[in-house]
């Protein structure tokens, strides 16, 4: 795979997104989040990963409103709350989140986390907004087998995403997710995948970073990429996002892979959808 921070992948429904981007969890709303896209546009990220959760819809819209780019050359993710789950709700947080941030339309909707009872009334409503005009495609967050099966049982659209935890401290659990997501071409999205900075002194990453004369974030990112995930890096600090983007002039050799993903111990490093019924 000869990867570029121009790679795409094209969605199920023919949309083409990003590879990789910026994820802004916890990044507080106003300069700090200006700062953060406007540094990652102008080092070539294409994709901007927000929620409604994350307070900085507002921030994130502004910047991209502001950048010299076309609308269309940014690609934004955002994501509907827990609490706003059920069909009107649904309907109704979307044309907030889009109010919100300011713009036309959204790249990538996505339910945020498998509420019970509420996800069919959701994708119903997911499906309606995909019908639209102003969403370009619609997915799910931390969807496991038994959630992903029910919408596919039950909808009419499969998501075009799913964004889950991966990382090498996980992926060897969560294969089967990823699995299952072939079929109905579900493009794969790994959040937290620097596992929000726990294991940068993990002997074996260090190991492998010395050696290939990168950083640890830099292994874990090309990681994801030449697993064939998207993936969105959070950082608020100019140089770690410049750092995160420079993971196109190497390449990890199929025992390498291994390494990585032999450390695997089903790490969570936030909540773990497998316990959602
Ligand atoms: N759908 C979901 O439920 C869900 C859940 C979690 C995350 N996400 C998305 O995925 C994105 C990424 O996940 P995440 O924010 O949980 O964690 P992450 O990207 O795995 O790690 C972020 C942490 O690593 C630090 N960091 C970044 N680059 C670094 C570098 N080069 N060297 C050293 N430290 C570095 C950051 O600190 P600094 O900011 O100080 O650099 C921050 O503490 C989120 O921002 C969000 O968009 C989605």
């Amino acid at each position: 795979m000869n990867l570029t921070i121009n790679s795409t992948v094209r969605l199920n429904n023919g949309v083409l997104m990003p590879r990789f981007g910026l994820g802004v969890y916890r990044i507080p709303p106003g300069k700090p989040t200006l700062d953060a896209v406007h540094w990652a546009l102008d080092a070539g990220y294409r994709l901007i990963d927000t929620a409604k959760a994350y307070g900085n819809e507002a921030s994130v819209g502004q910047a991209v409103r502001e950048s010299s780019l076309p609308r269309e050359e940014i690609f934004v993710t955002t994501k509907l709350w827990n609490a706003e789950q059920g069909y009107d709700s649904t309907l109704k947080a979307f044309t907030e989140s889009l109010r919100t941030l300011g713009l036309d339309y959204i790249d990538l909707y996505l339910v945020h986390w498998p509420v019970e009872g509420r996800r069919l009334d959701t994708w119903r409503a997911m499906e309606e907004i995909a019908r639209n005009g102003r969403c370009r495609a619609v997915g799910v967050s931390n969807y496991m087998t038994h959630h992903l099966l029910e919408v596919l049982n039950n909808g009419t659209i499969p998501p075009a995403v799913n964004q889950i935890e991966l990382h090498p401290w996980n992926y060897s659990t969560r294969k089967e997710v990823v699995e299952s997501c072939k079929i109905p071409a579900i493009a794969m999205e790994a959040y937290s995948p620097l596992a929000r900075s726990k294991k940068f002194d993990d002997p074996e990453l260090v190991r492998l970073a010395r050696k290939l004369g990168r950083t640890p974030a830099q292994v874990l990112i090309r990681w994801c990429l030449q697993r064939g995930f998207i993936t969105i890096p959070k950082s608020a600090q100019r140089e770690r996002i410049l750092e995160n983007a420079q993971v196109f002039d190497f390449v990890l050799q199929p025992e390498e892979m291994d390494t990585l993903e032999a450390l695997n111990y089903n790490l969570a490093t936030g909540w773990d959808p497998w316990q959602a019924p």
